[in-house]
């Protein structure tokens, strides 16, 4: 051989890593295109750091030869999967390509995935799944489900050990949205993702309902309706940007802190603003969103769930450099109450911050939980208890702010003192109390009122003495039931100090094989 002749064994690897590299062919990624999608590898450079993408599997083909598929050997058998670097650090991937057999889910694409899984366990890393299938394969049948029963299996064993997120970019339909589903974030693309256990054709024949694949699971259903994914991006391009922002702020794994990330936001920042933020008259509304973002670091607060629940709000943000995770009544949507999608909402964020040793900061102003025959019937009761029972499992930093109304069993439930809050503290505009005034001496005063000669006068000088006696802070701070009452334009300083005095927090809850969490 020549210096210049190249090695035949050379030529065949780059021939079939060409081979493998151009999926299902040129036509059917020309269709890719034309549905407004990116090819699997595509997204896996916009995602990952420039160069950082390292291919395993590459030449893994279908093992099956049933109902032609002996002419479907493609190279990578539909899913493209490794690892590589997203701000410089280790995550694992895998794509599925939707040019190959629609996407579909066979044993060998199954086992593909099942290997990653496995390697992101073992190293502690994030593994990001982009989906684009159009489900199990029917030629592979039953294997193709044992396949998907392995992914699931480890999605769980997975599940507060490593951060898992699912971006969705085109169909995910059957029991294939059950591995999204057990991950920690959906991001779905609008107008070209769509997750469903059944078709509208399916739905049609059932129920007789007509709808459209995006009625019935497209992006923004699921983003306010179902609840189901967390993110919706105006395009792949920008979905997989917000999947690099959120890991920014996420440790690789549960025995990881967070990244602290130097910003030039200055620490002692006070913000006079806040003063006056809150309302005199205690019915009026306020947006809890300018609250957040004017305390945490400039620009950081990344939120979760935004279009759906919004009563609550959950998202991350960085206090001094530190991510946090924010969990905050909103006095401008339904008072800011908890129904049972705010607490179903806000109990899953606040069990993943726990599992990866994220503080949580509760911003609260809550009249109480939502009365009504609808909610009552719809589990109120069990989904309130979803979120006490989170709150009061977590073991991470947990800081309260009162900055309005703190009422009743919603009290118990955002992180007071008795249930192992580490500090809480209130704004002078602090109401905590069984109940409003108003409620209040309309039972306990129902006799004097009515028997009153002017009952409206009467009534409103006991509203008046209930609120100097009882719902102000400072009945509360005389008990220690909150630690201090603050200027409301301190709050930044206090809260970075707090996490500063928290940051070496032990503690623990009783051995077990898991709690029973009322699901
Ligand atoms: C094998 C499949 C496939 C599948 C699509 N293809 N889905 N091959 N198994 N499940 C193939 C098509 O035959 C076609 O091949 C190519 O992929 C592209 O599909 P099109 O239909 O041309 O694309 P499009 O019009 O965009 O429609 C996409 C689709 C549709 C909506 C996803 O393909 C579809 O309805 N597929 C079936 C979906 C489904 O019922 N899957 C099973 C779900 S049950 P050619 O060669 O023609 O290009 C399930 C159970 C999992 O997943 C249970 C886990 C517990």
């Amino acid at each position: 051989m020549t210096p210049d002749t190249l090695d035949p064994r050379i030529a065949k690897l780059r021939e079939m890593r060409e081979r493998s590299r151009q999926g299902g062919g040129e036509e059917r990624v020309q269709q890719q295109r034309a549905r407004g999608k990116l090819t699997a590898r595509e997204r896996l450079e916009l995602l990952l750091d420039p160069g950082s993408f390292r291919e395993i599997d590459a030449f893994v083909t279908n093992r099956t030869t049933g109902i032609g598929m002996s002419n479907h050997r493609y190279l990578t058998d539909g899913v493209v999967t490794g690892w590589g670097t997203i701000d410089g650090r280790l995550v694992y991937v895998y794509s599925q390509d939707f040019t190959i057999l629609g996407g579909s889910l066979g044993a060998a694409h199954a086992s593909k995935i099942v290997k990653i899984q496995d390697m992101a366990l073992k190293n502690g890393a994030p593994i990001i799944g982009i989906n684009d299938s159009g489900g199990a394969r029917i030629q592979e049948g039953l294997a193709s489900l044992v396949g998907y029963s392995e992914i699931f299996l480890r999605n769980t064993l997975s599940s507060g050990v490593i951060p898992q997120i699912s971006a969705i970019m085109g169909p995910c339909a059957g029991g294939a949205v059950y591995s999204p589903a057990l991950t920690d974030f959906i991001f779905m693309v609008k107008n070209n993702s769509y997750m469903f256990l059944t078709g509208p054709d399916v739905v049609k024949a059932v129920t007789h309902e007509d709808v459209t694949f995006e009625q019935l699971g497209g992006a923004m259903v699921h983003n306010t309706i179902s609840g189901v994914a967390h993110f919706a991006a105006e395009s792949e391009g920008d979905c997989l940007f917000l999947i690099r922002r959120l890991l920014s702020y996420l440790p690789s794994n549960n025995m990881e802190d967070p990244p602290r990330v130097k910003n030039s936001d200055d620490p002692l920042r006070t913000d006079e603003e806040l003063d006056r933020i809150v309302p005199d008259n205690p019915n009026k509304p306020y947006d809890m969103k300018e609250v957040i973002t004017r305390i945490v670091d400039m620009g950081t607060f990344f939120e979760v769930q935004e279009h759906y629940a919004t009563n609550i709000i959950v998202g991350f943000a960085r206090l001094g450099g530190q991510t946090v995770g924010i969990v905050a009544n909103q006095p401008a949507v339904l008072a800011g109450v908890l129904d049972i999608k705010a607490s179903e909402k806000a109990a899953r964020f606040v069990r993943f911050c726990d599992a990866f040793n994220i503080p949580i900061v509760t911003f609260e102003d809550v009249p109480g939980f939502l009365p009504g025959v609808a909610q009552e019937h719809g589990g109120i009761i069990r989904s309130g208890a979803k979120l006490l029972y989170a709150y009061c499992e977590a073991t991470v930093p947990k800081i309260t702010v009162i900055t309005r109304k703190a009422y009743g069993g919603a009290y118990c439930v955002l992180n007071p003192r008795a249930t192992r809050g580490d500090l809480v503290l209130a704004w002078p505009s602090a109401e905590l109390a069984v109940m409003g005034a108003e409620g209040a001496v309309s039972i306990i005063y129902r006799r004097e009122i009515a028997a009153a000669e002017d009952p409206v006068a009467k009534k409103a000088e006991l509203v008046r003495q209930y609120e100097e006696e009882v719902t102000n802070p400072w009945v509360a701070a005389q008990y220690g039931f909150i630690d201090d009452i603050i200027e409301p334009h301190e709050t930044r300083p206090r809260l970075i100090n707090a996490l500063q005095m928290l940051r070496n927090k032990r503690d623990s809850n009783p051995p077990r094989k898991h709690g029973n969490i009322p699901l």
